[in-house]
């Protein structure tokens, strides 16, 4: 199984993304319909006006079930 895990910060104008539409690696914001890569982040081609996602690389701690959130490695 694949899982992408990453935490998104949402620069445009601050759609619920967590309603967004998911097909595929595709995920549709709601509000505009701006389309970004779950797997990196990366707004779509086709919607090139939205701004990037900042997202930060995401762990689970297989002992303990702590989320780990890297801040020190954000990508835009
Ligand atoms: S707020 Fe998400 S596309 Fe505009």
């Amino acid at each position: 199984m694949v899982m992408y895990l990453r935490w998104i910060r949402y620069a445009h104008e601050g759609g619920p993304l967590e309603e967004g539409t998911l097909e595929g690696y595709n995920l549709t914001c709601p509000w505009h319909y701006a389309v970004f890569d779950i797997r990196n982040a990366t707004v779509s081609d086709a919607t090139v006006w939205a701004t990037e996602l900042t997202s930060y690389p995401v762990r689970i701690e297989e002992t303990t079930g702590d989320i780990l959130i890297d801040l020190r490695r954000e990508k835009k």
